[in-house]
């Protein structure tokens, strides 16, 4: 039920505003209030009345209402709601959010607040995608916009493909694990993924391979959880979640740095491949090839070791750290004796010799090394591993929260 929760509901102009009006319809019947506001494109679909009615609320459509300004300026009704959605969310309104722009009252709600922003895009296949959507949606995914849909299917302008609305009780669906909140609503935690890129020179570096696809898979289930996830990401091969505060970066020590700025935090997971060595000064201009025989001395030091950094503070150590091990052989006994190196909770093993097909592939096979014991998980795509870990962590931070 969504009982008291605060709604502002902004409806774009696309064909798809018809089916807003039913979600209004849905979003009342659980329980919540309901404020829509029109884009002047929006008013050309459905009627200002007709959301008012199902509403039952004052609907709001021009940012320069003076009586309105003096009543309510658009800064609080941003704020006065506990999410802000945008259905349909048009090319035109991603755009202007992915770039910033306020230039009407929508727009300027949308920069305004300081809620969580969920769009259900709705637009022709290929406007949806062209490099500038697929460019201005990476970005709002990055600023953690939640996305619903779109679909795949006939669209009024007679074509096909994916840029369809999702259904009403989708979009319903969609605010209400957003509002409602999980098991670790109100949690922070952080996630490193990905490899990290130590130059060489300014065209070299060295690095581990990792596509990122495990941290990735369990920012996102974290998230699905109803945590706030701080994602720490090297430069990975797959894009990062939805519903997740982004952080770039390449090498470890700009890691380190952004998660000692992201703490303090309930949990931490470090899932990424950081590189063990880095030039200890990496040449300002390309190295030369030397000639026949010859090679250049590269000359390393060792990356700070994040996870035991993390693991070791003194304050403001997370309640419980979780550590990967990358194994070729001896996995249990490695991972059993890198946990106590390390001083990490747990540690996710798993065996990634190339005959597995783990490293780079979409499937996992991990070991649970804990304190009190292994606990050994089937063969299991890489997105279950994750909900079950992030299921894992709800559980072991709710029963540090009882105990
Ligand atoms: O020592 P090893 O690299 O095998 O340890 C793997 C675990 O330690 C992973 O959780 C990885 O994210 C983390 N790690 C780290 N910083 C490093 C090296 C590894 O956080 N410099």
């Amino acid at each position: 039920m969504l009982a008291g929760k605060r709604v502002l509901l902004i409806i774009g102009g696309g064909v798809a505003a018809f089916k807003t009006l039913t979600l209004i319809r849905l979003l009342r019947e659980r329980g919540a209030e309901v404020v829509p506001v029109l884009t002047r494109a929006g008013t050309e679909f459905v009627t200002p009345l007709s959301a008012s009615a199902l509403a039952a609320e004052k609907v709001h459509t021009d940012l320069f209402d003076l009586t309105e300004e003096a009543e309510m300026g658009h800064i609080e009704l941003s704020r006065d709601a506990d999410l802000v959605v945008v259905a349909p969310a048009t090319a035109d309104l991603l755009a202007k959010m992915a770039h910033g722009l306020a230039n009407d009252l929508a727009s300027t709600l949308l920069m305004a607040t300081d809620k969580r922003v969920l769009v259900a895009p709705a637009m022709n296949v290929r406007m949806w995608e062209h490099p500038a959507t697929r460019r201005n949606v990476a970005q709002l995914q990055a600023d953690g916009v939640i996305f619903a849909g779109p679909t795949e299917g006939a669209m009024a302008c007679g074509e096909f493909g994916p840029g369809r609305m999702v259904e009403p009780d989708e979009i319903a669906d969609a605010i209400a694990a957003a509002l409602e909140g999980g098991p670790l609503s109100g949690r922070h935690i952080l996630v490193t993924s990905g490899p990290t890129h130590e130059p060489i020179d300014p065209v070299r570096y060295i690095a581990n391979r990792s596509s990122g696809a495990q941290g990735t898979a369990i920012a996102a289930a974290l998230a699905g959880l109803g945590a706030q996830v701080t994602f720490i990401t090297g430069p990975a091969e797959v894009p990062p979640p939805d519903g997740v505060t982004v952080v770039r970066v390449n090498t470890a020590a700009e890691m380190l740095a952004a998660v000692e700025d992201a703490l303090p935090a309930d949990a931490a997971v470090f899932a990424a491949a950081v590189a063990d060595w880095r030039m200890a000064a990496a040449a300002p201009h390309k190295i030369k090839k030397l000639g026949a025989g010859s090679q250049p001395a590269l000359d390393f030091v060792e990356n700070p070791d994040i996870l035991a950094t993390v693991s070791q503070r003194r304050s403001g150590r997370p309640r419980l750290v979780v550590g990967f091990a990358a194994e070729t052989d001896d996995v249990i006994a490695n991972a059993t004796a890198k946990r106590a190196r390390k001083g990490c909770d747990w540690i996710v093993a798993n065996d990634v010799r190339p005959e597995t097909g783990i490293m780079g592939g979409s499937e996992n096979a991990v070991h649970i090394v804990r304190e009190d014991g292994v606990e050994d998980w089937p063969r299991m795509p890489k997105h279950e591993v994750a909900r079950k870990l992030a299921a894992r962590i709800a559980e072991a931070l709710a029963a540090e929260a009882e105990a």
